[in-house]
């Protein structure tokens, strides 16, 4: 870890890979869980089994209400966010079939994809993005094919920070009976989010980024229909029907096999009751994330500093759909070079290159594939961490033009 700047503490913009601090709440109740409980789910009738399992329940339930999910039947607990989209796409898809997606969509859609059209026989079709970030529902149509089964769409890219209007894809899908599933991965804690008002039927999201829940969870929401003849990625002990060894885990189980990272259950009950209870603690009187007034005044700041380029922005630089995300490049720098004095000479830990997304940076006009500088702010980032950052940036461009 980078030392921590003295007057402001430690300046952490990397919270698209993981958030940090977690809250004061999700660490007393994790904490509380190791220190009298540490059993697990499922697979006992003591006591501090029967709270464990309780707590998987609350996971589930907190997390159905805040995706507007009818049935807390419907959330499956995973490892990561890797996880959920890997287990979503496995359940529904089957060799033959053909899937849209897009080129700002993250590695842990497009690997397993192009994985399974080399060794399945799945059908891939990619929809490019603007310079933005962001693709376009209309120039899907014309991919539709007899076997298409599901279009993978992100809710907001993982480099521009730029949010994908959902509503055209969800009806493309509709029209034509199509499998819509979301990756919320960056947007889940940041932005509302209602499965059923918008038609999603498979959603897959990371746990630890704006949730804030521990590093390691991720949750699936699949809905009713989708269930049916779910293909599990992995078998084993559920504690249920042990005698068996033929057969398919009925969902959720079918998901969450094995022992669960308990810990990550615990602080994702609490993590996802938080933002249902308290959403106040996060927006402002009129319901805006406090998040948003520092995005828009980092990105002003910056956009003032000569040579420095805010990929995926163009002018009046608005934030209204965007989650805290930033990348810049800078004139003749390698951005790896220029996180690397970020960090060792300012304390500033930001990341650097191509964000485990392969495909979106030759659209976003990166012709040599070096990626981008990211800063990604959380929800407690304070405005003398931005300023800071701002600064320090200027100075280092400003020492090498001179
Ligand atoms: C858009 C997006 N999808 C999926 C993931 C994967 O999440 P995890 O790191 O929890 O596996 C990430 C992580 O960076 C992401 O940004």
């Amino acid at each position: 870890m980078t030392a921590p700047n003295p007057s402001i503490g430690r300046i952490y913009l990397d919270n698209a890979a993981t958030s940090w601090p977690k809250s004061p709440q999700v660490l007393a109740s994790v904490t509380d869980y190791l220190t009298h409980c540490g059993a697990t789910a499922g697979r006992g009738s003591y006591q501090s089994a029967v709270d464990a399992g309780r707590w998987l329940l609350d996971a589930r339930s907190n997390l159905a209400r805040l995706l507007g999910a009818s049935q807390a039947h419907d959330i499956a607990i995973c490892h990561s966010g890797t996880h959920a989209l890997n287990a979503g796409l496995w359940g529904v898809l089957r060799p033959g079939d053909h899937v849209i997606t897009t080129s700002a969509e993250h590695n842990s859609v497009l690997r397993p994809l192009f994985h399974w059209q080399e060794r399945m026989g799945l059908e891939v079709s990619i929809v490019q993005c603007d310079a933005s970030g962001t693709a376009l529902a209309d120039d899907a149509i014309g991919l539709i094919r007899a076997n298409t089964k599901l279009i993978a769409i992100g809710h907001a890219s993982n480099v521009t920070g730029k949010v994908q209007r959902l509503e055209p894809w969800s009806q493309l899908a509709h029209a034509h009976g199509l499998i819509l599933m979301v990756d919320a991965s960056q947007t889940l804690g940041y932005l509302p989010l209602n499965v059923e008002q918008e038609s999603i039927d498979i959603l897959a999201s990371a746990g630890h980024k704006g949730l804030r829940a521990l590093t390691g969870t991720g949750l699936l929401y699949v809905s009713p229909k989708c269930q049916t003849n779910f293909m599990p990625l992995m078998l084993g002990g559920t504690g249920q029907a042990s005698e068996q060894v033929q057969g398919l885990n009925p969902w959720p189980l079918s998901v969450e096999v094995g022992n669960l990272n308990m810990a990550g259950v615990v602080s994702l009950a609490v993590a996802a009751r938080e933002l249902l209870e308290s959403p106040d603690g996060l927006s402002d009187a009129q319901g805006e994330c406090h998040w948003k007034s520092r995005l828009q005044s980092f990105v002003m700041s910056l956009r003032a500093i000569d040579g420095l380029e805010i990929v995926g922005y163009s002018p009046p630089f608005e934030v209204q759909d965007r989650i805290p995300v930033v990348s810049v490049r800078a004139d003749g720098w390698d951005v790896h070079d220029l996180a690397n004095i970020l960090d060792t000479a300012f304390g500033i830990e930001a990341r650097a290159g191509l964000h485990c997304a392969a495909l979106i940076h030759q659209d976003l006009g990166d012709q040599h594939n070096q990626g981008t500088l990211r800063f990604s702010m959380g929800h407690t980032t304070s405005a003398a961490a931005i300023a800071y950052t701002v600064d320090a940036l200027r100075q280092i461009l400003a020492e090498e033009a001179a």
